[in-house]
């Protein structure tokens, strides 16, 4: 079965058709980051502005092949980002009648472990961690989900992203960070949360905290940074896969493109006899691949007329 992905939640604007869930027949991701790298962060307005530029050729540059349905986020999100998306796989599936389903952002994300070479085994802990989101999920099962903890405050991306700001290294900040890291000699940041045995995590202290040494060696600040809001995700990974006695962790999220974080899980997973799975590197960001997948495991259709965006979709 072959489902034509849309993805435009935040400032992508992507397509992808995907076939039983796992074979990628074609990926089109256009980004608007460099407009965004001006500022620093998002616009919405002008990332809604150039996604309606960017949908129709994205889609004509994907549509590689027939497709059997189509699918697309619905939310979280952007609400003028989303309704690109959305309002354009409506207009689809009702001229072509092609079955429309509709997909959570973040169970998007975590399908990208499917299009990897492994194919993840049930029950898995979920490390969710993006722009927007650091969250720790059991699933038992294709769309079974519990959801452990998350961020009080900012999400390890947004935590990057604000302190590669304030470091002036570039946007996004989780890949200026960790391009720029050298470690050195500085004295640590706070590891927030890290000893609390909640599943919770908080990053905004992190941001203070670089705020008021943003005078030191930025390069050795990114490092020292990167290795803060890591051990914090892998100590509590580690806790919930010991707690719920999970053998299968699954890393999903822009954040799990991030070297560091893939290594030092890695390395603390293995002695722990848990199995550790990473999506590509290039599917961790945003894309409709990972979309198209998610809806192949989960295929609920729904009629066109009832699908709508929801930039506050949760997870349960
Ligand atoms: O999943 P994503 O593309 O969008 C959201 O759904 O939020 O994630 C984007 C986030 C940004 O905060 C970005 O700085 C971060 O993922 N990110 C990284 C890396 N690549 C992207 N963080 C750390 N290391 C990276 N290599
Ligand atoms: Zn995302």
């Amino acid at each position: 079965m072959k489902i034509l992905g849309i993805e435009t939640s935040c400032d992508e604007t992507a397509a992808a058709i995907v076939e039983d869930g796992t074979k990628i027949i074609s990926n089109i991701v256009a980004s608007s980051q460099e407009i965004h790298a001006k500022y620093g962060g998002i616009i919405p307005e002008q990332a809604a502005r150039e996604q309606v530029k960017a949908m129709i050729p994205v889609i004509k540059e994907a549509l590689v092949s027939d497709i059997d349905a189509i699918a697309v986020t619905i939310g979280p999100g952007l609400i003028g980002s989303l309704l690109v998306g959305v309002e354009t796989a409506k207009s689809l599936a009702f001229a072509w009648n092609k079955p429309l389903i509709p997909v959570n952002h973040l169970i998007g994300h975590i399908y990208a472990n499917w299009l990897g070479e492994t194919p993840p085994k049930f029950p898995a802990l979920v490390l969710l961690v993006s722009g927007g989101h650091s969250e720790l999920i059991l699933m038992t099962d294709h769309g079974k989900y519990k959801w452990l903890g998350g961020t009080r405050d900012d999400a390890a991306g947004e935590c990057f992203d604000k302190c590669a700001r304030i470091l002036n290294l570039g946007y996004p900040g989780g890949p200026a960070i960790e391009k720029n890291a050298v470690a050195g000699n500085i004295v640590k940041l706070p590891r927030p949360m890290i000893n609390d045995k909640s599943f919770d995590f908080s990053f905004s202290g992190l941001k203070t905290a670089v705020l008021n040494r943003k005078t030191e060696n930025s390069n050795e600040l990114a490092y020292e940074l990167q290795e803060a809001v890591t051990d914090v995700l892998v100590k509590k990974t580690l806790l919930a896969a010991e707690k719920f006695k999970i053998k299968t962790i699954l890393l999903a999220g822009g954040v799990a493109a991030n070297k560091r974080l893939r290594e030092r899980l890695r390395s603390s997973a293995s002695p722990a006899g848990l199995k550790i799975l990473f999506p590509p590197i290039n599917l961790c960001t945003d894309n409709a691949a990972y979309i198209a997948s998610a809806a192949f495991f989960n295929q609920k259709s729904v009629p066109w007329q009832k699908v709508d965006a929801d930039p506050s979709l949760s997870l349960s």
